[in-house]
């Protein structure tokens, strides 16, 4: 009795820590026999070799990096491909306007012909992986200074990188694991000719809008479709009309058999960035200095944004982009700092770091190569902080506050490198950007957060030229004034200029241009005074934290470490679960349309619901969508531990197929960048039964179906 008693203590505590290991880690595809034993017993159906191989057409091949930083991947044999709505919305926005707005309508190509191109846009596909740490570190041994030391990385790394590729259409590229204490190589497949086929209007790609992004319960169509053109050998090429289809090496079926609580999933894609082995201080400069002050600027700026276009439907459609663009970092930014704190993540962090420092000092071998790692830390981050801050001010204030300043660096470019204007690339340039410019709105934002710069940045950070302007003056006046006359606002001049290639006369006038001048004087600011220190303190942290992680790999041998998110693909499994947020409060793990009829509200943007998806639920018209209790199940949420990148990523179930499409996390487990926790953190996916719901029954595109498998 008493026996077996301990026994169920016994496994009941083993499957707590089981589980909990299951859920945390982004891991690499080529290293995944270490953890196929765990994902099968969770449920998972296929082989390591299924997941990723070079021999065989194995998931990878169906998953592409989109742009620059999203996940999107193929679901049917001729390149048709799944992503975000918000990874493609910047295409889609691109290609609106008041006549034409797809924003608003959506857009659905009903034949190839009408499919749309997309300058700029790239997707990349993985060829084949490998680990080359001894290649990228051969002679740093002797190398004692860590400047030179990096150089000679590069060094071999462009060596690697160029043999990797020669004579291939492939492209290369070395990246660094655990802080630096193993590097892999990446081959890759880039096509640029990706057209938009697909995306719903922004009042179900964007349901919910910044009001919801971030949270569940979540009623988002969040996806958009784009296919993959190649020449006739299947290969990247530039657009032409004789480009074809690209013929999937493997692609996704789509499952809408329907989910249940505790089935197994799995996403794989491109997650960006995560901080996993931060040191304490970090973590609590975060906290107390980074957190609230790139909240306090983005707070002013999206006040600015929100009033123009709560006013008026053209800047509503001017500013869209940017608006989500800005609100999507600060909202994360508010709800990383609270799970933080909930964690109590600082004290977690300084327990964890006492531990350390006593296996440190059980042996003198340890303590001679760690021995000061913390040490180090600690006078490194004290020695950060005031530049961190500048830093912090200058990347939200002056390089992505105002779109004047896009317009500076474009110019400053062009006139240091005077001898090659190409005309019809500048003035391209100069008609997109004003096209989704309202000078009215750019010189508030100017205003308030030059203003704000000057207020409260250490006066060595603040340049001459704007000290100038102040001068015994009203510093918000002379703003706007400088602003206002500055030729980088106007267009007519501006495009004038460039289109007689004048540059004589721009030069001149540039020369004396307040505004021009004095983004010019913040820039010298920064690269003498702010970046330099900065980077070199970097530099330090960063020898030290590869120090702090090849420790901690010793100290942690057996256990699994996973290496931070760093963009390249990864895997990371769960369980279909919901959560508790809160005491009292327990989150299902599925929405359905009854949510999105009872958030409709025709007076807010956000949550006005199109007609044409009010009469298919009113007349229950849900095809062969619907799930059990004949409702159309929307968005799920899951133990996945994904980050920014992740967006558009395959959910991806116990056999392989895609069950929905991953595009947010919720707000109260933002933190798992920095700390996990497996009570809180989930990933919110659409339904792949609501996105064909929506491509068949709303948009009638059932064309797109036939190219589709669809397991049901
Ligand atoms: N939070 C999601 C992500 O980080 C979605 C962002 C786009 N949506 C928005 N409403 N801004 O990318
Ligand atoms: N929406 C995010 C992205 O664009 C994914 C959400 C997250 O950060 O986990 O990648």
């Amino acid at each position: 009795m008493i026996m077996s008693k301990h026994l169920l203590l016994l496994i009941s505590l083993l499957c707590l820590w089981f589980s909990t290991f299951a859920r945390e880690g982004m891991w690499v595809p080529v290293l995944l026999h270490q953890n196929i034993s765990e994902m099968n017993e969770m449920g998972f159906q296929l082989s390591a070799d299924d997941v990723y191989s070079i021999n065989q057409a194995s998931l990878n091949d169906a998953i592409v990096l989109f742009g620059h930083g999203c996940t999107g991947e193929l679901i049917s044999p001729d390149g048709l491909l799944v992503t975000n709505h918000h990874c493609g919305f910047g295409q889609i926005q691109s290609h609106s306007s008041v006549e034409h707005d797809y924003l608003s309508d959506g857009f659905w190509a009903m034949s190839r012909e009408q499919e749309l191109l997309n300058p700029g846009l790239s997707v990349t596909f993985l060829v084949e992986m490998r680990e080359v740490t001894d290649a990228v570190l051969e002679g740093c041994d002797t190398i004692g200074d860590e400047a030179l030391k990096q150089d000679k990385i590069r060094e071999n790394i462009a060596i690697i990188t160029n043999e990797a590729v020669a004579g291939t259409h492939y492209e290369a590229l070395v990246k660094p694991f655990y802080e630096g204490n193993q590097y892999y190589l990446f081959i890759n497949e880039r096509f640029t000719d990706v057209r938009l086929v697909g995306a719903p209007p922004s009042a179900i790609g964007k349901f919910g809008g910044d009001t919801d992004n971030w949270m569940w319960p979540r009623h988002t169509g969040d996806f958009s479709l784009f296919r993959i053109y190649a020449g006739s050998d299947n290969k990247p090429a530039d657009y032409s009309p004789d480009n074809v289809p690209y013929r999937s090496k493997k692609f996704f079926p789509i499952n809408i058999a329907g989910i249940n609580e505790g089935d197994f999933t799995m996403v794989f894609g491109y997650p960006g960035t995560t901080h996993q082995y931060l040191y304490s201080e970090a973590v609590k400069q975060i906290l107390e200095q980074r957190n609230p002050n790139r909240i306090a600027i983005r707070d002013e700026k999206l006040k600015i944004m929100g009033n123009a276009m709560e006013a008026d439907r053209a800047t509503r459609i001017q500013y869209a982009a940017k608006y989500a663009s800005t609100s999507n970092a600060w909202k994360k930014w508010q709800g990383e700092s609270k799970g933080l704190v909930r964690l109590n993540a600082v004290a977690v962090k300084i327990d964890e770091e006492k531990e350390f420092a006593e296996w440190v000092n059980q042996s003198l071998e340890r303590k001679g190569k760690y021995g000061n790692v913390l040490g180090t830390f600690e006078k490194q981050y004290a020695d950060l902080l005031p530049y961190q801050k500048a830093k912090d001010y200058f990347d939200e204030i002056v390089m992505r506050g105002t779109d004047s300043y896009k317009v500076y660096s474009r110019l400053a470019y062009l006139l240091r490198d005077n001898e090659k204007l190409d005309t019809v690339a500048e003035m391209e340039f100069l008609s997109l950007h004003f096209k989704d410019f309202d000078t009215n709105v750019d010189q508030n934002i100017f205003v308030s957060l030059f203003a704000k710069y000057y207020n409260e940045t250490a006066a060595r950070f603040v340049p001459n030229a704007l000290l100038a302007l102040i001068n015994n003056k009203n510093l918000e006046k002379e703003l706007a004034k400088c602003h206002e006359k500055s030729i980088l606002n106007n267009n007519g001049e501006l495009s004038r200029l460039i289109k007689n290639a004048d540059l004589e006369k721009l030069n001149k006038n540039l020369s004396g241009d307040v505004l021009f001048n004095l983004f010019g004087s913040m820039v010298k600011v920064y690269y003498d005074s702010i970046f330099p220190r900065y980077q070199e303190i970097n530099r330090q942290i960063d020898a030290n934290q590869k120090r702090y992680m090849a420790a901690l790999l010793e100290k942690e041998k057996g256990k699994m470490l996973f290496p931070n998110a760093n963009l390249t693909m990864r895997v990371t499994y769960g369980k279909v679960e919901g959560y508790r947020p809160a005491d009292g409060v327990n989150y299902k793990y599925y929405t359905t349309l009854d949510g999105i009829i009872e958030k409709d509200n025709p007076e807010i943007y956000d949550y006005s619901v199109p007609e044409r998806l009010k009469k298919l639920y009113r007349d229950r018209d849900f095809g062969h969508y619907a799930n059990s209790n004949g409702n159309i199940p929307v968005c799920f949420t899951a133990s996945n531990h994904t980050t920014g990148g992740n967006s558009g990523s395959p959910v991806i179930n116990a056999k392989g197929h895609l069950i929905g499409i991953n595009f947010d996390r919720c707000w109260e487990g933002t933190m798992s960048d920095i700390m996990f926790d497996p009570d809180k953190c989930r990933n919110i996916s659409i339904d792949t039964r609501y996105m064909l719901f929506l491509i068949d029954k709303f948009a009638g595109a059932t064309y797109l179906l036939n190219e589709m498998e669809i397991v049901e």
